[in-house]
């Protein structure tokens, strides 16, 4: 009898707590729509949408239903597109938001023209900033354990020269195989939607990016899938392999 009430009120919470967090994320989309629509149709738009790719949604970032969510949809967008908090290992962040605060109070570098240029700019208050930077670190990039790879010169030459151009290098074994394919195809994208202005031709010289190369790398120190062998009996037998 207790256990046929204790399912039913389960249920319930369950989906209250969905319907709840759906909620406020579709809330934070509204919003963060409502600042992109802003200022893309202004006379900048061109340079402001190329400052960060649209790669993450209220409902695609981490903790969508938190408060560091929140606040990261209410003003993190009013000049760019959403800024994803793996991007950047959690020492960046601090830096990074303070440098973006003092734009959002029309100060800085830009400040009058970015001022100008929004408008209606909001900026977090104290709590709000220390809020913000607290969920970007939870969430944030694993830097490369250098120690851990004494061969980032030779075979891991073309990861550590085209990963570190946006962000720290980082840590291999953060991620699997398949991780890592998905990961390494996004990044080709935002190399192409960061670097270049619409239309422009690649610049002689610019570091290239060599995916195969890069994935080789990655795909020989990726994290082995939950369930599978140990990562270190498999590599020593590999290596054994290769000797032969
Ligand atoms: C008032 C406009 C404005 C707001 C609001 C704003 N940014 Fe920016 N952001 C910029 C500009 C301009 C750049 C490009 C120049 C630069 O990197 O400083 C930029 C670049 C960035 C970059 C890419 C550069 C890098 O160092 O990786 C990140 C990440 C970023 N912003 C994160 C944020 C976060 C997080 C917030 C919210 C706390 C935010 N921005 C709010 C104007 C803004
Ligand atoms: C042109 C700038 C740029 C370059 C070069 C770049 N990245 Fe990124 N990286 C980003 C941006 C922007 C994000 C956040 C948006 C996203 O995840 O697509 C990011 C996020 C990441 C993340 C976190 C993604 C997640 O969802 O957890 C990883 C891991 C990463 N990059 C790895 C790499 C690797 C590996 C390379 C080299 C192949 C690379 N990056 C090169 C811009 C860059």
């Amino acid at each position: 009898m207790f256990h046929c009430l204790i399912l039913p009120a389960l249920l319930f919470l369950l989906s209250a707590n969905t319907c709840a967090s759906s909620g406020a994320v579709a809330k934070n989309q509204a919003v963060a729509d409502a600042a992109r629509a802003r200022w893309s149709s202004g006379p900048h738009a061109g340079w402001l949408s190329r400052i960060l790719p649209p790669a993450v949604t209220a409902s695609s970032v981490p903790e969508p239903d938190s408060r560091g969510a929140q606040l990261l949809s209410r003003y993190c967008v009013q000049c760019h597109h959403l800024p994803s908090p793996a991007m950047h290992h959690p020492d960046k962040w601090p830096k990074i938001v303070d440098r973006m605060v003092v734009r959002m109070r029309g100060q800085g570098n830009r400040g009058a023209l970015m001022k100008h240029m929004m408008g209606g700019v909001k900026a977090p208050d104290e709590e709000e900033v220390h809020m913000l930077i607290g969920y970007l670190r939870r969430n944030a990039q694993m830097p490369i354990n250098r120690a851990r790879y004494p061969d980032l010169d030779t075979e891991g030459r073309s990861f550590r020269d085209a990963c570190d151009q946006c962000h720290a290098l980082p840590e291999p074994s953060s991620r699997t195989a398949d991780e890592w394919r998905r990961v390494v195809r996004r990044m080709q994208d935002n190399m192409g939607w960061m670097n270049r202005v619409e239309g422009s031709r690649p610049i002689a010289g610019e570091p290239q990016l060599r995916p195969r190369d890069i994935l080789d790398y990655l795909e020989r120190n990726a994290r082995q899938p939950r369930g599978s062998r140990p990562a270190r009996i498999r590599s020593v037998r590999s290596r054994r392999a290769d000797d032969r």
